[in-house]
């Protein structure tokens, strides 16, 4: 069976900044929390550091080439703050400018649409100095960053992403400390995660004060949290896990407040709300971005982990594409949303160089096809999903995992930064030129 897309449909992938660019330290740029955190001893898995990556700020002409070869219709990036603004406010860095405004001109000439990401996690290292997200300082800071690059770039970007998951940046960042800056306290994690919020509105109004025709929108990361039984405490606890998680930032964002499962859970700890943030928070969007990996099966007595008979990913993650249609199919009846993009879909397995020199990848070839296809599903449901972003473009920096991970449609060799088209790489672009998926066969 064969499912066909809209022929508008945007086909893309996407990388981060702080994962691929490398070049750390070159040409004036400052140091972002992600310098500092993978350079402190023992916090990155395989102890290796992103000051090279994949040198895209080096060789980004020919990742330009490889996705015009792939036939990507879209690209999805993020732009370094510390790269424009070394410490993050004042002075302006243009060799960093220049950088981005040379990549959107590669893209343009190449037919790709740029999908621009304001924040993907590298805050610079001068405003964590200051407290970081929990100084609302550095939301105005924020705001003024999103200006100067809308106002450098908006005539060729249209799509401007102001936030990359927040719940990870708070949460990974500032509760558990797996991710920079390394912090462990609950009271810290919840004022950050309120004033990525507020940033986010100061951001969006900020993006249209800059230009008035260009596209605003978040990206968030959603897992289901499918209940492990119809026990009606099983039902209870997913739906608590749901709230606790992910209808946090999307009530925030949509419907201007926070859960009431998260008021129970903190108590007397709430973050400080001023008056006035929910409506700051709770701007009209051009769209939303939706990153999906996997779901969570959860029941009273805590998730179920292995699933049995179930397929995980390197991550982890159990492979479970059912659960992206339920999820889109969930958020359109919940929420009054814009378009939707997913932002980020894909997958790390071990990849392996045959001696024909090709990295054959069926299980991710065979994850994204279920993935495409249940999300096409959705949208004949009735959800209005406008494009798709694999995650990623290249093997790369896999935050707190390192190189360890690899989730591209196309290999690095870190050795010789040489790239190598994956199967998976290969079949997607077989699909991009065809608009279509065909269930069944590679
Ligand atoms: C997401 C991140 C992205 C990548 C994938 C695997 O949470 O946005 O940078 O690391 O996970």
């Amino acid at each position: 069976m064969t499912h066909t897309f809209p022929h508008n449909f945007l086909w893309g992938a996407a990388t981060a900044s702080y994962q691929i660019e490398g070049a750390w330290d070159a040409d004036g740029k400052g140091e972002s929390i992600w310098d500092r955190f993978s350079h402190t001893p023992g916090k990155i898995e395989d102890n290796s550091t992103g000051d090279v990556a994949c040198d895209h700020y080096r060789r980004w002409r020919e990742d330009v080439a490889l996705m015009r070869r792939l036939g990507l219709k879209a690209y999805r990036f993020s732009t370094s703050w510390p790269r424009v603004l070394p410490c993050g406010r004042g002075r302006v860095e243009p060799r960093g400018l220049d950088f981005y405004d040379r990549l959107v001109d590669a893209l343009c000439a190449a037919n790709i649409e740029p999908f621009l990401t304001l924040y993907h996690w590298d805050l610079p290292q001068a405003l964590q100095d200051e407290g970081g997200w929990t100084n609302r300082d550095v939301c105005h800071a924020f705001a003024d960053y999103a200006a100067l690059m809308v106002k450098r770039l908006g005539d060729r970007v249209r799509y401007w992403t102001t936030f990359n998951e927040p719940a990870v940046a708070a949460f990974d960042g500032n509760l558990t400390g797996e991710h920079a800056p390394g912090i462990q306290d609950p009271r810290v994690a919840y004022q950050v995660a309120h004033n990525l919020m507020v940033a986010h509105g100061l951001a969006v109004q900020a993006v249209r004060a800059a230009r008035s025709d260009v596209d605003a929108g978040i990206v968030l990361n959603l897992w289901t949290s499918d209940p492990a039984s119809d026990s009606p405490a099983d039902l209870a606890a997913a739906e608590l896990a749901w709230q606790r998680g992910e209808a946090l930032f999307l009530d925030a964002v949509f419907k201007g407040y926070y859960p009431p499962a998260v008021y129970d859970l903190l108590g007397g700890a709430m973050p400080e709300i001023r008056s006035g943030d929910m409506a700051l928070i709770t701007q009209e969007l051009d769209y939303v971005g939706v990153n999906f990996y996997s779901r969570n099966l959860v029941g009273a007595e805590g998730n179920v982990n292995p699933v049995p008979g179930a397929e995980y990913t390197e991550m982890g993650w159990e492979v479970c594409a059912s659960a992206l249609r339920r999820l889109l199919n969930r958020i359109n009846r919940d929420y009054r949303l814009p378009p939707i993009y997913i932002t980020e879909n894909g997958a790390a397995f071990k990849d392996e160089v045959s001696a024909d020199g090709k990295i054959h990848d069926p299980r991710r070839l065979d994850y994204l096809k279920d993935h495409f296809i249940q999300t096409r599903l959705a949208m004949q449901d009735g959800v209005d999903v406008r494009g798709y972003f694999v995650w990623s473009l290249l093997d790369n920096f896999e935050w707190g995992h390192g190189y360890s991970k690899r989730f591209g449609i196309v290999r690095v060799d870190y050795e010789t930064q040489e790239r190598a088209v994956k199967d998976s790489g290969e079949w997607y672009a077989r699909v991009i030129a065809a608009n279509a998926v065909e269930e069944g066969q590679p």
